[in-house]
């Protein structure tokens, strides 16, 4: 995997997943074992939105692996407008050895991946999140010991992290149901990509906005109403997606050792209750942790190699 990006999971296969989530779980299991795996690197992340999880873990991630991580905000420089995307790149691939980017336009992670010789990840755009699904896949394999023939429900938008989940379930056997509101689908063009690499792999993929459709899940799923740039939208959002709160009739109604899951942040009250948010099936700060070692997997897979 030395030198390749992040940019989107459908340029992986299901092998490469299972890879990098070997390494992960080996950097959990004994972090000792990788210090100053990559002394004297450096990783460079930019943000065009808010972040907790991703930032702590990208910075710190690099930090544990002996390396170190320096962090760009909008206001120290918008990259692609002081200067062209490509120039950034060029001068970036001299200092790091590898970028994150957090960013609005899916466009602009896939030109900088495209411009630089050194490896890029995508920490979030508006359509995808696949650090994000990673940490999920590893956490349900945690739970089950495999991910092929298990079913997770999402409830909720279409958004960039339920695309990312129909993408690593298609990859990985996993089948996926999105559940939510008419208007509020998953990404056609996502969707029907996904759903190649799922017949290749066993996958099921649907969408519906029944409820029912949750009846037997592993994994309930769940995220924010309003993503990052919708909040003007949250509360005429509200009304439409308050049938699909998860909340403990609705978790009931998946498979009796159904685990709990969600991204982070939570809007609790809204898409989840406390009640399922602190169950003793809720999986949330264990995914939360499984960030970090993801990332660091990343970081050592594309910057080193297996
Ligand atoms: N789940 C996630 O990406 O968290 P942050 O937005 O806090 O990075």
């Amino acid at each position: 995997m030395k030198g390749r990006d992040l940019v989107a999971l459908w340029d992986w296969t299901g092998a490469d997943v299972s890879a990098l989530l070997d390494l992960a779980d080996a950097l959990k299991r004994d972090p000792a074992s990788y210090q100053g795996a990559l002394a004297g690197r450096t990783a460079f992340l930019y943000f065009e939105k808010p972040s907790l999880r991703t930032r702590v873990t990208g910075e710190a991630g690099m930090v544990q692996l002996g390396g170190g991580a320096v962090t760009q905000t909008p206001e120290m420089g918008r990259i692609g407008v002081r200067e062209t995307v490509a120039d950034v790149a060029r001068n970036l691939e001299r200092w790091c050895d590898v970028i994150g980017m957090r960013t609005f336009s899916q466009a602009l992670v896939e030109e900088m991946a495209a411009r630089s010789r050194v490896p890029v990840i995508n920490l979030l755009t508006d359509l995808l999140h696949p650090c994000q699904a990673l940490a999920d896949v590893m956490t349900i394999r945690e739970a089950f010991g495999e991910l092929g023939g298990r079913r997770l429900a999402y409830l909720g938008d279409g958004n960039n992290v339920a695309h990312s989940l129909l993408i690593a379930g298609a990859l990985t056997g996993m089948s996926v149901t999105v559940i939510g509101p008419r208007g509020f689908e998953p990404n056609l063009r996502v969707f029907d990509r996904a759903r190649e690499l799922a017949e290749v792999n066993g996958a099921r993929l649907a969408y519906t906005d029944d409820v029912a459709a949750v009846a037997g899940a592993d994994a309930v799923y769940t995220d924010v109403w309003a993503s990052m740039g919708q909040e003007k939208e949250a509360e005429a959002r509200r009304r439409l997606f308050l049938p699909y709160q998860v909340d403990a009739d609705l978790f009931g109604r998946a498979a009796a050792e159904a685990i709990f899951l969600h991204c982070l942040p939570a809007h609790r009250g809204e898409e989840v209750t406390d009640e399922v948010a602190d169950h003793e099936r809720s999986r949330i700060f264990d995914q939360a942790e499984n960030r970090l070692h993801v990332i660091k997997a990343l970081y050592v897979a594309l910057i080193r190699g297996l």
